[in-house]
């Protein structure tokens, strides 16, 4: 039987390079895998969890959907969708509560760093964040959630609640685990983390042009010799060379132990390998941008294929909890 892939995205504002190599590349790896039966959730939900814009929130959510086309998610292949039109996630996450203490997760990292950046702005459904997750991925019965580190802690709290499901219910979750892609940790521009649509001069856009790429890499600060040990902000070229032009990493790096390397000549090479990767995705965009029936067929018949799943889910859970089960 072939392996369940489910994954949630933020609407958080355009995809970058680093959303692209880290999880959306990998994502349609699988899609096109046959051993995967992928599931792709626009996670609208989750960002009523922090202060949010209502009136740019409807556009971030079909953005998001745009983006994921653009890029190469494939709505015959996948189950494209925006979780806030499959009702079953947040009634569902409502059962998941029950089988989590106050304790658990007002203890999780995510959460404190949450609590501290909005310190006015501690609500239930932030504390509901990882219930809200679990939900999600075991609506679904999912095996796999290719997601990173960051979101382990998450994880582990959805494999509790499938346990206690299991345990206590008798029902059948499997146990998801998160799912590693390659090239999965993109490093800042700046050198410093990861690369991050709210640090500034951190990103590369999707929708960045050959010159604006040009000058963004052209800013990395480099020692101006090489050799040696690497900064941080070298270490982000090469990382970024190595995913993107993997055929000329040896003969940058060979020059760069010589110490003769230009960074220049490394960064016009880096440039133009990130375009190139960039452009066809871009032309794409142009392309389903204009034609907003196809985005909203593509909208439609996501949820309702999500649906059909998710609603058997919550039926079995239902009986299983021992609700009266209405006819
Ligand atoms: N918490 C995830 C993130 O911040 C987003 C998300 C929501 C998600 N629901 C999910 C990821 C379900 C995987 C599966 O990236």
């Amino acid at each position: 039987m072939s392996k369940r892939v489910l994954n949630g995205m933020r609407a958080t504002g355009k995809l970058h390079l680093g959303n692209y190599l880290g999880s959306a590349k990998g994502m349609i790896e699988l899609q096109d895998d046959h051993d995967f039966e992928t599931f792709y959730m626009v996670a609208d939900l989750h960002g009523l969890t922090t202060p949010y814009d209502k009136d740019l929130f409807a556009q971030n959510t079909r953005n998001v959907i745009i983006d994921y086309l653009s890029c190469g998610i494939d709505p015959s292949k996948s189950v494209l969708f925006v979780q806030s039109h499959v009702p079953q996630h947040a009634e569902f996450s409502f059962f998941c509560a029950s089988t989590l203490t106050v304790a658990r997760c007002s203890h999780l990292p995510t959460y404190k760093e949450k609590v501290k950046q909005y310190p006015k702005h501690v609500t239930m459904a932030m504390l509901n964040y990882p219930t809200l997750m679990a939900s999600d991925i075991l609506l679904y019965k999912a095996d796999f959630v290719p997601v990173g580190l960051d979101q382990e802690p998450h994880m582990e709290i959805t494999r509790e609640v499938a346990k206690r499901f299991n345990n206590e219910y008798g029902m059948d979750f499997r146990e998801p685990q998160r799912f590693i892609t390659k090239g999965q940790y993109i490093p800042s521009l700046t050198g410093e983390g990861k690369m991050s649509k709210s640090v500034e001069g951190s990103y590369i856009s999707l929708t960045d042009d050959l010159e604006t790429i040009q000058k963004k890499i052209r800013s990395v600060e480099t020692a101006t010799t090489s050799g040696g040990e690497m900064s941080p902000s070298v270490k982000t070229l090469f990382v970024l060379l190595e995913l993107l032009a993997p055929n000329e990493l040896m003969k940058f790096k060979t020059a760069y132990e010589n110490r003769t390397l230009k960074f220049v000549e490394l960064k016009d090479a880096l440039s133009e390998a990130i375009y190139a990767e960039l452009k066809p995705i871009q032309e794409k965009r142009r392309e389903i941008e204009i034609d907003s029936a196809y985005v909203d067929k593509v909208i439609k018949e996501g949820a309702e294929k999500a649906r059909e799943i998710a609603q058997q889910t919550v039926a079995e859970v239902k009986q299983k909890m021992g609700l009266l089960v209405s006819n």
